[in-house]
């Protein structure tokens, strides 16, 4: 486990680049040699380009042996990668858990006194971490820097010598006004890759702090969303936080994957605003569509309504052109989640015919073609309604499924939080707490049959700052104190605050 890393490992990561160069040479001197021993019959043979991986990540030109440990008993994917981890909120968070997740030492940096700002937001237990934290910091160990002490400096500056990456996402310009701009990082650590969420890319709006929300307007999403006669909506999903934390720590696996080769970091960057527009594509798509006619699968279309000069709303239609909706079921609309999606999918028309008691649409030209359907979509999905209100969500579920229909009941998060299969999985986990107790939270979502999660509960502020002083950064007990007695480490006193 990563928590159990030795100086040791430290060592032996630090020594990769010289093996890695030894390497480059010998292949180079073994192509030579190829070179100069087959003249003629190259010309005639067609050359198979070897895998870039083949050639690099090996370090000496081929793969290491297969493993015979059974899977997942051999370590983690990203087991001997370490994170110093300045991040706060949920977007730079969710990046480092997943990287802990996978097997990596995760050092989440606070300033002491407070932590993450999550910690005390949206409380509901007194005097324990809130949710909000707890839910996006898990696997993680955490120790107290104020960044700005000189001797916190001095902490920071071992952590940056000693980690991987470091990720980040404070406002625009909080970093270095920290004095750690890239150059600084850069010549500590040329190895270091650093890695930063920011509300925008370069441009005018750079320098803005950004939410979630500000991320769902300023990425396309709320304009694409709701409906048409209604305000712009945004999304429950995190698009903006979560779902930019996970283009993030894409990049951060790439450019591991690249210092393999070139053995220096890079800078990482991800502007929530195009994180949200990379998962609001299809709107641009239609955006560009809308050059070439009326977008036909918009309800809109079917109902004589003319489109304007950007993406509408479209409500619940489906975006991948076959129309849907969502429809009553039993018990709606005093059950608020008593409903399901459906879609009326080409392939699978004659089968809904059949379902809901209309056979003869399969044939009569009026209802046989998707085309012929368009206008007539209000009234098709009327009568499927009446067909789902005779049932629960499950029944139809389990109805539709039974003839290959796809539909989506609503699920409320307490039949989510209920789900056997999902427990069974580990999606959704049961972790324990010191102060807070049990609680449910979202594991890992993505599966891998060679490294698998397990979810450990997140970390009491600065619950690890002697271990990573000594045992990671190597402190002998005197520095320790002297950094410490400096107060770099702690609160400031009441008195010193009021100053
Ligand atoms: N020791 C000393 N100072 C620290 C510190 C530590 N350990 N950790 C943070 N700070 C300081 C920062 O240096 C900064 O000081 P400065 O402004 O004087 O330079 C200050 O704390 C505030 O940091 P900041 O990131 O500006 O926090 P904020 O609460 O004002 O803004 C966000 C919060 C989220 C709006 C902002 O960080 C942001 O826009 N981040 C990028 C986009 C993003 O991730 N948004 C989504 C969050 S889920």
């Amino acid at each position: 486990m990563a928590k159990k890393k030795s100086k040791t490992k430290a060592r032996s990561k630090a020594k990769a680049p010289a093996k890695a160069s030894k390497a480059k040479s010998s292949t180079k001197a073994a192509a030579k040699k190829t070179s100069a021993r087959k003249p003629a019959a190259a010309a005639q043979k067609p050359k198979i380009k070897k895998s870039v991986f083949k050639k690099s990540a090996g370090g000496n030109g081929a793969h290491p042996r297969p493993s015979n440990k059974p899977f997942g008993q051999d370590g983690k994917a990203l087991s001997g990668v370490r994170i110093l981890d300045f991040t706060h909120v949920q977007s730079g968070p969710t990046c480092t858990q997943l990287l802990a997740w996978f097997g990596a030492d995760v050092i989440k940096v606070e300033r002491p006194g407070v932590g993450d700002i999550t910690r005390g937001q949206l409380m509901d237990v007194k005097g324990a971490d809130s949710l909000y934290f707890t839910m996006l910091n898990h696997n993680k160990r955490s120790i107290t820097i104020d960044s700005k002490h000189p001797q916190g400096k001095r902490v920071l500056d071992a952590l940056i010598k000693s980690c991987d990456v470091l990720v980040e996402n404070f406002a625009p310009g909080a970093l270095d006004r920290m004095g750690l701009t890239w150059d600084y990082i850069h010549k500590l650590n040329p190895r270091m890759i650093v890695a930063s969420v920011k509300g925008f890319g370069p441009g005018p709006y750079e320098d803005c702090k950004v939410y979630e929300n500000v991320a769902q307007c300023a990425g396309g999403s709320a304009s694409t969303t709701g409906f048409r006669d209604g305000p712009p909506l945004v999304t429950g999903a995190q698009i903006g936080d979560s779902g930019t934390g996970l283009h993030l720590a894409l990049g951060i696996v790439s450019a591991l994957y690249q210092r393999i080769r070139t053995g220096r970091g890079q800078k990482v960057l991800c502007a929530m605003q195009d994180g949200v527009l990379n998962l609001a594509r299809v709107k641009l798509r239609d955006q560009q569509r809308l050059a070439h006619g009326p977008l036909t699968e918009y309800s809109q279309y079917g109902e004589g309504i003319p489109f304007g000069d950007a993406t509408p709303r479209a409500g619940n239609d489906s975006g991948g052109g076959q129309p849907g909706r969502i429809l009553k079921c039993l018990g709606a609309p005093e059950d608020p989640n008593a409903y399901i999606y459906f879609i009326t999918q080409a392939p699978v028309w004659g089968p809904i015919c059949d379902l809901i008691g209309e056979p003869t649409w399969k044939t009569d030209p009026e209802y046989a073609t998707p085309r012929a359907r368009l206008p007539k979509l209000n009234q098709i999905f009327e009568r499927i309604e009446q067909w789902t209100m005779t049932m629960t969500k499950f029944e139809v579920m389990n109805a539709c499924n039974a003839v290959d229909i796809p539909v989506g009941p609503i699920l409320s998060m307490k039949e989510i939080a209920e789900e056997k299969s999902l427990r069974d999985t580990g999606t959704v986990v049961e972790v324990d707490h010191p102060t807070r107790g049990k609680y449910l939270t979202v594991g890992n979502p993505i599966k891998m049959s060679d490294s698998i999660t397990e979810v450990e509960r997140s970390p009491l502020l600065g619950e690890h700052t002697d271990e990573i002083l000594t045992a990671v950064l190597g402190f002998k007990a005197a520095e320790v104190d002297e950094i410490k007695n400096s107060g770099a480490l702690s609160a400031p006193k009441k008195e010193e605050k009021a100053a």
